[in-house]
């Protein structure tokens, strides 16, 4: 007898369930099942098959989703949802000239964020970061990755990682934590960047001990982290047992890219100004490139990611909110898929692809989340829309009608 069946779906998104990311040509490949129904036993897949009575198996309860599309709980493999204040004023600026990295040189920007972090306490993180996250549930993502990185000291940093853990405890929704102190540097170590490195490798093997990440990060840019120091820092991480992964070539092409896939690091994050070679680098490998199209947008820019190339060239393709407080305050994943459709030329099956079973890949949670075959938990969204092509095209709403994360239904949209 199973718990649950979920019958009358116009079309069940079944993104393959793979051991590695999907890449080139197969992330074109999206198993769509129509007139379908399926059955949920103990919070996972148990059965799925055809909308046909004769053949439904026994289910204690029975949901009927009216015909509507149903695909996994969307993932959103990367975020900086805990940190404390908003940075509204920043539009301002923008809007007289200033740009992003100019910004964050004046004290402002991440700064500015750090120092509201910090004075933040702990239940105050929590209370915003929960509803930051309810409003990511109530458009569709059952997985969040979330970054530390608004404390660029012991004392914040662990109090942000604390913050996501106590979240992953009361939330029904799977969170991956990732450590990311070396995010900015802060104005206590002016000239003294690699004395701040060595404190965030030995902050770096105290979250590893305490399993407060599965995740090292940096910001490699200009005018923040090298190379050198990224990968000082990631080597010593992954030593300490963490995965890594890289703000990379977001604003200037740095080699940021490259270095990911040297390291085998489950991820190359933005990569908006990764070289021909990065590209070709990424295509022989099995990090993926998380594209984070509505930073472009906010940031205002025009150069967007090179996900055809990417994609075309055989590499892997997942994407992300970025929502944070300055470069792109949104929890709607549902928007990026319209920007990743209107702006990275992705077709609708490399985007579902991207969102699920490829974003899964780059936290370490491509055995076990981003699908619906039999026996994966059964996280699921039923999308009010009339075909699984018809969500990037209708942009900027929430078009997520139910969400249930191991075959429970969380809340209603
Ligand atoms: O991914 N680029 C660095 N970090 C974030 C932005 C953080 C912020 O502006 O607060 C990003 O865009
Ligand atoms: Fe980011």
């Amino acid at each position: 007898m199973h718990d649950t069946l979920v019958m009358n779906i116009g079309e069940l998104l079944l993104p393959m369930k793979s051991p590695v990311p999907l890449k080139g040509e197969r992330m074109k490949e999206l198993a769509v099942k129509r007139r379908a129904a399926f059955a949920v036993k103990d919070g996972h897949v148990s059965w799925i098959g055809a909308d046909d009575p004769a053949f439904f198996p026994d289910a204690a309860e029975t949901i009927d989703v009216g015909g509507k599309v149903v695909s996994p709980g969307l993932v959103d493999c990367h975020t900086h949802l805990v940190h404390g204040g908003s940075r509204e004023n920043e539009l301002a600026l923008k809007q007289s000239g200033l740009d992003y990295l100019e910004i964050l040189k004046q004290g402002g920007g991440i700064l500015s964020t750090v120092k509201a972090t910090r004075e933040a306490g702990a239940d105050e993180l929590f209370e915003k970061a929960a509803k930051h996250l309810r409003r990511m549930m109530s458009h569709g993502t059952t997985t969040v990755e979330s970054k530390s990185g608004y404390g660029l000291d012991r004392e914040t940093e662990l109090k942000q990682l604390l913050v996501a853990k106590r979240l992953s405890e009361h939330f029904p929704l799977r969170m991956v934590s990732t450590f990311l102190g070396p995010h900015a540097l802060p104005p206590a170590f002016s000239g003294k960047e690699d004395d701040f490195i060595a404190y965030m490798c030995r902050l770096a093997a105290e979250v590893a001990d305490k399993k407060l990440a599965s995740f090292a990060d940096i910001f490699c840019e200009h005018g923040v982290f090298t190379t050198e120091q990224a990968k000082t820092f990631l080597q010593h991480a992954k030593a300490c047992g963490l995965g890594v992964k890289i703000h990379c070539d977001e604003i200037v092409s740095l080699g940021g890219t490259e270095l990911a896939v040297e390291l085998n690091a489950a991820s190359a994050d933005h990569a908006v100004a990764a070289s021909d070679r990065a590209i070709g680098l990424l295509a022989q490998s099995e990090t993926v490139a998380v594209l984070l199209p509505g930073t472009t947008f906010y940031l205002g820019k025009n150069e967007y990611a090179r996900a055809r190339t990417i994609i075309d060239c055989g590499g892997a393709v997942a994407l992300a909110t970025d929502f944070n407080p300055g470069s792109c305050v949104t929890e709607n994943l549902q928007m990026i898929m319209s920007l990743a459709a209107l702006r990275l030329k992705m077709t609708a099956e490399e985007i579902w692809n991207a969102v699920t079973v490829n974003a899964a890949h780059a936290i370490g949670l491509g055995e076990s989340a981003g699908s619906l075959a039999i026996g994966a938990q059964a996280d699921f969204v039923v999308w009010d829309i009339p075909n699984y092509a018809y969500l990037p095209y209708h942009f900027a709403v929430n078009h997520a009608d139910a969400v249930y994360i191991k075959g429970k239904r969380i809340l209603d949209c």
